[in-house]
């Protein structure tokens, strides 16, 4: 019986989601689960030094590289197939992925989100635009979502939510930062736990099928 889910965190930035990650993992917050791989479609992302320096394996898939968002998927998936990976974490990873990828690795993929769902979400909002859409329209709490992926963009199943309090005089840079620092960072080691226990436990049952 395997007690690890093997997690692949996906990212095109600065990662300071997959360091929250990597932090709560050496801190023993993840028993369930152990980062085995980050995969970055940005060239020179510094998430990918962040990976280094922990210690786990660090790759770079451009589209640019591949024909077509069809191959940039299918080299993508299958090196989480290779790589026998049980969880795959959308951390800051700025391609949406096709209904075809979703479902070749369905309930197993999950994304954080820096708001409230179903506020503030779906094509084209992400980064400031989400903070910068909320502070228009005048919302006194905002925060952070952990959802699976489907079909529909910031559309799957919520995992976890933590609220964040607007403050007068909020720019959106302020305002994207409190959100990660008092939302995204502690919501997204918690929901990543709670999934791999949640495929640790149907792996086991289904050894016994
Ligand atoms: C975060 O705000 C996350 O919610 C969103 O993209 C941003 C990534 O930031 N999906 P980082 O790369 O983890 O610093």
């Amino acid at each position: 019986m395997k007690d690890k889910a093997r997690i692949a965190v996906l990212v095109s930035g600065g990662g300071t989601n997959l360091q929250a990650l990597i932090d709560a993992q050496k801190a023993g917050l993840i028993p369930h689960g152990e980062i085995v791989t980050v995969i970055s479609n940005k060239e020179g992302a510094f998430a990918l030094e962040r990976a280094k320096k922990a210690g786990i394996e660090a790759v770079t898939i451009l589209k640019s590289d591949c024909g077509s968002t069809e191959e940039f998927e299918d080299v993508i998936g299958d090196s989480l197939e290779f790589r026998k990976i049980d969880l795959i974490v959308l951390a800051g990873f700025l391609a949406v992925l096709s209904e075809n990828f979703v479902k070749r690795f369905q309930n197993r993929i999950i994304n954080i989100h820096p708001s409230l769902i179903p506020s503030f979400c779906g094509d084209g909002m992400y980064g400031l635009r989400v903070h910068n859409a909320a502070l228009a329209r005048g919302v006194k709490v905002t925060g952070a979502t952990v959802h699976y992926v489907n079909e529909i963009t910031d559309g799957g199943e919520i995992i976890l939510q933590k609220a964040v309090d607007i403050l007068p005089g909020d720019t959106p840079a302020a305002l994207q930062k409190r959100v990660m620092e008092e939302a995204e960072w502690k919501l997204l080691p918690q929901a990543t736990e709670i999934v791999c226990q949640k495929i640790i436990k149907e792996t086991s049952a289904d050894e016994y099928l």
